[in-house]
């Protein structure tokens, strides 16, 4: 990858090591997770998400490998996202399983990935959702979320899906009741797998009793496609619904609203991600959620700064200071300056220039003796080492005194450090380590800095400066 080209521009580009790369950070919930959705959400809305959803066994798996195929041939770009609540492993791991697609695994058009429980520190559902727009905003044309159709976090996910898809099987009988709970009501396409087997009729005639019983708002009645993936019947039968259901959606308003109330439901899940609902309360005004849902789904706003806003609204005092945004450096916080000893350094900074000596300090850790001289906003600091493998005493041994380092004061250390490192600058320190009076500080490495070693520091909130050598 070339140095100026950021991590959004990778994943508008397709590249799949981003895409990849960018559902991991929204796994781990890293800092810049939402400041890269946020990035990502006004090139989102253009793919296709079906949701297969049934119980263990129903064949999703072998479905979802026969449609993409049939996608493909087509000429069509899939992602696929293949969730399971019950695996304690994410990413490559489920991957193994899916060995049997083959002409898939090895083809750059098709991106799969597992997501699991661990690792989503934010909730399956969430980074799920999230995932599905990194792949939406990098343009993949249909993306396939399949989903074992029983938990909570699952219902949410395919409740989030623009087509929600229905497996079952023959046999199921009182299988069918039990979804009916929550998926049953939103399934907008329904599939009898393994149709070859006996049953299937029956099966068929209790989920048309089932469908009589209920009225879409959207007027839309689901259809029943029967499959037989493993011998690959009946799957042009289930594209064709697919593609007549998203014809369907874009011409009735009733389904549009639809849309509407996924953008709500997204809204109000990250927001309970970040608030306790005490605060959810005090933050919004009875009834103004429709109106923000509205403006979502109409994609005049996203939903990522909107709950900033709220956030402010509040005074979430704990508001992470990691997740502040890199702001511009507000100051040259101090200069490091490498002596030989310190007596040697203060005759110069001291009694010749003036300065006052503030403080002197061992930092064991760092194999250093600091003097620290104020020179209004910033300081200079004198680095004497304590021995000859210290950091500071090989700089000596290596080019002598001089100018070590220069530290800058940032708003937000994290976010600063992703900025420099999706540009591709090395960094020594990949996250902020802790400071002195709850600062937070980093390093970035001389060889992407023109030859300056350089220091980031974040103010704790409510202190000054960091009154250390960091
Ligand atoms: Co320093």
């Amino acid at each position: 990858m070339s140095a100026a080209e950021s991590l959004v521009d990778r994943i508008l580009a397709r590249d799949p090591r981003a895409v990849a790369r960018a559902i991991t950070k929204i796994e781990d919930n890293a800092p810049d997770a939402s400041r890269l959705l946020k990035a990502l959400f006004p090139h989102a809305g253009r793919g296709v998400t079906v949701g297969i959803t049934g119980a263990p066994g129903a064949g999703k798996s072998s479905l979802v490998d026969r449609l993409a195929l049939l996608y493909r041939n087509d000429g069509k770009t899939i992602g696929i996202i293949a969730v399971d609540p019950s695996s304690p492993f994410s990413g490559g791991a489920l991957l193994g399983d899916r060995i049997r697609m083959q002409g898939l695994a090895n083809d750059p058009n098709v991106f799969i990935r597992s997501m699991a429980t661990r690792g989503n520190l934010g909730g399956l559902a969430r980074a799920t959702v999230d995932a599905v727009a990194v792949l939406d905003a990098s343009g993949y044309d249909r993306i396939l979320v399949e989903t074992v159709g029983v938990g909570q976090d699952e219902v949410e996910i395919v409740k989030a899906a623009d087509i929600l898809v229905v497996v079952l099987v023959p046999g199921m009988g009182d299988d069918i009741q039990a979804f009916k709970a929550g998926i049953m009501e939103i399934a907008d396409i329904f599939v009898i797998n393994k149709a070859d087997r006996e049953g299937a009729d029956r099966t068929e005639r209790e989920l048309l009793t089932l469908l009589e019983m209920s009225t879409r708002p959207d007027g839309w009645q689901p259809p029943i496609v029967r499959t037989v993936a493993t011998q690959n019947h009946g799957i042009s039968d289930l594209a064709a619904a697919i593609e007549r259901y998203s014809e369907y959606r874009g011409d009735h308003a009733a389904a549009n609203s639809r849309r509407a109330k996924i953008a709500e439901n997204r809204l109000t899940e990250l927001l309970r991600e970040k608030l306790l609902d005490r605060v959810v309360k005090e933050a919004f005004s009875e009834g103004s959620l429709p109106g923000l849902a509205a403006a979502i789904s109409a994609r005049q706003q996203d939903p990522y700064t909107i709950v900033e806003q709220v956030m402010r609204k509040v005074h979430i005092d704990e508001y992470d200071a990691s997740e502040k945004d890199g702001s511009p450096v507000s100051r040259i916080e101090h200069l490091g300056v490498a002596v030989t000893s310190l007596d040697e350094g203060l005759r110069f900074w001291r009694d010749g220039l003036g300065l006052e000596l503030a403080d002197v300090e061992v930092v064991e850790d760092q194999g250093v003796r600091v003097a620290m001289l104020p020179a209004g906003a910033s300081r200079i600091e004198l680095l004497e080492a304590t021995g000859a493998e210290t950091p500071v005493g090989k700089f000596l041994a290596k080019y002598g005194p001089g100018l070590h380092h220069v530290c800058v004061e940032v708003a937000g250390v994290n976010a600063t450090l992703d900025r420099l490192s999706e540009r591709g600058f090395r960094l020594i320190d990949k996250r902020a380590r802790r400071g002195a009076g709850g600062s937070l500080v980093a390093f970035i490495h001389p060889e992407s800095t023109g030859g300056v070693l350089v220091e980031l520091v974040e103010r704790a909130s409510g202190h000054h400066a960091a009154q250390e050598h960091c």
